[in-house]
């Protein structure tokens, strides 16, 4: 554990993770994300609602710090997230359909226009369905917008960045249940209508946020889906991998840390690999970042399972990711 390298174990698959501002400040988590990432994912800091707070006043201050730690290393930039249905208040007061179209159009061509040629790919869309069921999440771009919108966004970032991979990102594909089997059919619509009207988008994002002790990787369900998802030309990023053990109270009081979360990372790793489909594997940071004392659930599993513990130690997730990688 003290001597693996992700970043160089992926076989064209590129590792990386999500990243703060306040973790270029830390040189111990400079030289991780250094020896592990060919990809950083800004956590927040490409989100509407920080770069666009008053209408026409931009800044990616926060953005290009971490796009010049990127280059830096030599790792990619993922850009994270265009189109989300958490979006800043000015937006969501917009009542007309027009205006909302073009401050988003706005905002795609602004935020991929200034990283074009430094970012390699971005989640275009995120989230449009609800977290549970099969249903368009009600985000202000659907209601006035409806459908619709998700195509005009692609087509726009297509615009502002012809050589950018163009994500839709989306929540709990990855897991059993019949509501997810029935989000996994409505996704796999949405992706064949947009595919069958040429519109660009290359990959299906998944987040593959696990609650170990609630929920469940499906992987024949998976698999299925993303051979699918492989048919129609796209591929696959494993997008903000992490584990919640709120739940590990659950499971047999014989499991283990590795048992809870690194299993389930090595098992999603594996069966995305296994299709064919696999571009990317991003965690949703490097370090576990809550206090021991409030954060520890049971089963030595932190509130927000990662690979390595506060002080820096590896935890079993980081050995099991190597050797699913
Ligand atoms: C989360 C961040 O981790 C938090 O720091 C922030 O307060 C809220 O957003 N799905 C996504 C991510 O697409 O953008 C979310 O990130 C986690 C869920």
């Amino acid at each position: 554990a003290d001597d693996v390298a992700l970043r160089s174990l992926g076989r064209g698959i590129r590792f990386g993770a999500a990243i703060d501002p306040e973790d270029l400040k830390d040189p111990a988590m400079r030289r991780l994300f250094q020896r592990h990432c060919s990809s950083l994912t800004p956590r927040n800091a490409l989100k509407w609602t920080g770069t666009e707070k008053q209408p026409g006043v931009i800044q990616f201050d926060d953005a290009d710090k971490i796009a010049d730690f990127a280059r830096e290393i030599g790792a990619g930039l993922y850009g994270h997230t265009l189109v989300w249905y958490r979006v800043p208040a000015w937006v969501d007061a917009i009542t007309s359909a027009d205006e909302l179209r073009a401050a988003m159009n706005r905002h795609i061509d602004a935020t991929v226009g200034h990283f074009a040629g430094r970012a390699y790919a971005w989640d275009v869309v995120n989230e449009v369905m609800d977290y549970d069921a099969a249903q368009w999440r009600p985000s202000a771009f659907y209601r006035l917008l409806g459908k619709d919108h998700v195509r005009e966004a692609f087509e726009r970032a297509h615009r502002a960045d012809p050589k950018a991979i163009l994500v839709i990102n989306e929540t709990h594909l990855e897991k059993a249940g019949a509501n997810y089997d029935a989000r996994r059919a409505m996704m796999l619509d949405l992706l064949r209508e947009l595919r069958g009207a040429g519109v660009p988008v290359h990959a299906i994002g998944l987040q593959a946020h696990f609650r170990p002790g609630f929920d469940q990787l499906d992987a024949p369900a998976l698999t299925a889906f993303l051979r699918e998802v492989g048919k129609l030309g796209m591929g696959a990023y494993i997008t903000e991998m992490d584990g919640s053990c709120r739940f590990a109270h659950r499971l047999p009081p014989t499991a283990t840390q590795g048992d809870i979360y690194g299993q389930v990372f090595a098992d999603m790793v594996r069966t995305v690999a296994a299709t064919g489909t696999l571009r990317g594997v991003t965690t949703w940071g490097l370090r576990e970042k809550f206090s021991k004392a409030e954060a520890r659930q049971g089963h030595g599993c932190r509130a927000r399972a990662l690979l390595y513990d506060e002080d820096l130690t590896p935890l079993p997730a980081l050995d099991a990711l190597a050797g699913a990688l």
